[in-house]
């Protein structure tokens, strides 16, 4: 008889059931707002860059337990990098980080790597603002 399996790594499990950075920067440099066409759940990702470098980051995320986990290692691996290499972090190394993540799945973890880009993208802009 089959068991119930849901077919999550036990980190992807962990994440969701204990995320970390859940929350608000309020003096963030770098807003990230994306939704996800596929499902409709949402992040929205803080970031607060110092020297360009990610000094902190932090996530509010409505959706499944996969974008939840997504969100969490997303934060966890930007954070003390330079936004040169925080760009090039894919959904697919976000995934990797967490041990996989059902196939099914993979389309969250673009949610969490299009938040990233976004609000480095915020922060860019914002700095050329304030550079004009
Ligand atoms: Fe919507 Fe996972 S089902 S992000």
């Amino acid at each position: 008889m089959e068991t119930f399996n849901t077919r999550y790594s036990e980190k992807v499990m962990e994440h969701f059931k204990n995320p970390r950075n859940v929350g608000e920067i309020p003096d963030a440099n770098g807003i990230g707002n994306v939704g996800n066409p596929i499902c409709g759940d949402i992040m929205r990702l803080y970031i607060k860059v110092e020297n360009e470098r990610i000094v902190d980051a932090k996530f509010k995320t409505f959706g499944c337990g996969a974008a939840i986990a997504t969100s969490s290692m997303v934060t966890e691996l930007v954070k003390g990098k330079p936004i040169e290499e925080a760009l090039r972090i894919s959904n697919r190394a976000v995934a990797e980080a967490l041990g996989g993540l059902p196939p099914i799945k993979m389309h969250c973890s673009v949610l969490a790597e299009e938040a990233l880009k976004s609000a480095i993208d915020d922060y860019l802009k914002k700095k050329e603002k304030s550079a004009a």
